[in-house]
């Protein structure tokens, strides 16, 4: 596209700025509260979109202004040439950011690669320090290679690295203080999510959720008193702190107990192409079969500019609903 950038806002005049692609619906763990256990099919590989189909999305979302790109999964570091990919995204004009959100399963083999692709912003989901728990949510052995993988991006200099910790109450709720100690050790903000019920077959359920609020008491009363650190306009969902003495930040999502709507700058392309234009509303756009098309730049780009008037002003009707949604995570990403 090339030229100035124009902006991309919504009808509530939000305007978006940020991408979150997943480029699979793959992973290399089993979270019990992310994919179901059995009984589901990945998605046939001809309906993944390809390269270049996310070459061209996202140059033209650049050339609306949305500059931040998070790659997602699945797990995104099981796509085949993943780091080909962060690292052309990376150098199209108008992309300020790219970031992943990881499992950290490969961190060990590719964070080298990653770093040198220009990539420096990790969020890693990690819901236990205790490898046999670790094997509990995950279904998997890899506690310790995904510690490794973190510590081999702290001594790449890879910042900010954030550890995503999951709240759920009577699974790891009791480690809660071990990780907010984190931020206290390393140089990594720690951000506790609150449990969402997402996915037809979700595990949520009242009993497993805890509030930041919740977790907030916890941290004050074991470590020390939680500082608010200011953070600018463009900032994400994360209310953000620190501790007395911390080299990282400690952080709280809190979709259920404090909405954050009303801020919401971002839209999602699913790995097959469907385009989400809120987290929980399954009313999705084939932006596939445009592409598919094969739709110019400035087509595509009348494409956005239209579509994303439908995004909604935020996911719940009735207030006292908990928002929920039936795609599950894993085809998402978060
Ligand atoms: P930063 O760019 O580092 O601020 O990352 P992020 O928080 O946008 O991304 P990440 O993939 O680490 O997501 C952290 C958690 O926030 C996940 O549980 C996401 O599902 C959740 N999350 C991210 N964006 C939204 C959103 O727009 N709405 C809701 N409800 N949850 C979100
Ligand atoms: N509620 C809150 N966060 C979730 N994640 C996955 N499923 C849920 C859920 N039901 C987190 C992952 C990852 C991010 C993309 O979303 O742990 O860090
Ligand atoms: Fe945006 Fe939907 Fe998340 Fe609300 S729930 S912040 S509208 S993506």
């Amino acid at each position: 596209m090339g030229g100035a950038t124009s902006c991309l806002k919504d009808a509530f005049g939000r305007s978006i700025t940020y991408l979150r692609l997943s480029v699979t619906d793959r992973c290399n763990l089993r979270c019990f509260y992310c994919m179901p256990q059995a009984d589901f099919n990945w998605m046939p590989p001809e309906e993944i979109l390809r390269f270049e189909e996310i070459v061209q999305l996202t140059r033209v979302l650049a050339g609306l202004g949305v500059g931040k790109i998070r790659f997602t999964g699945g797990e995104p570091l099981v796509r085949k040439d993943i780091v080909k990919l962060i690292s052309d995204v990376n150098q199209l004009e108008g992309v300020h950011e790219t970031c992943i959100t990881t499992n950290g399963v490969l961190l060990e083999d590719l964070a080298g690669e990653l770093y040198h692709a220009g990539l420096r912003h990790l969020n890693i989901s990690l819901d236990t320090l205790r490898p046999e728990r670790f094997s509990e949510i995950t279904g998997r052995d890899f506690f310790h290679r995904v510690w490794s993988g973190i510590e081999e991006c702290i001594s790449l200099g890879f910042s900010p690295i954030k550890i995503n910790f999951v709240m759920m109450k009577g699974k790891n709720d009791d480690e809660i203080v071990d990780f907010a100690r984190l931020s206290l050790r390393y140089p990594v903000d720690v951000r506790f999510i609150e449990f969402m019920p997402i996915g037809k077959h979700s595990k949520w359920g009242k009993n497993h959720f805890l509030s930041s609020d919740d977790a907030k008491g916890m941290i004050e009363k074991a470590v020390g008193i939680l500082e608010p650190v200011s953070r600018g306009k463009e900032a994400g969902p994360a209310e953000m702190f620190t501790l007395p003495g911390g080299q990282g930040k400690i952080g709280f999502i809190s979709p259920l107990s404090h909405r954050f709507c009303s801020k919401c700058n971002r839209i999602r392309v699913t790995a097959d192409g469907r385009l989400r234009l809120c987290l929980f509303s399954d009313v999705e756009i084939d932006l596939r079969q445009v592409l598919r098309k094969g739709v110019s730049d400035s087509e595509l780009s009348h494409f956005f500019t239209e579509t994303v008037l439908k995004k909604p002003a935020r996911y719940l009707k009735n207030k006292q609903d908990v928002p929920s949604c039936d795609r599950q995570m894993s085809s998402i990403g978060g």
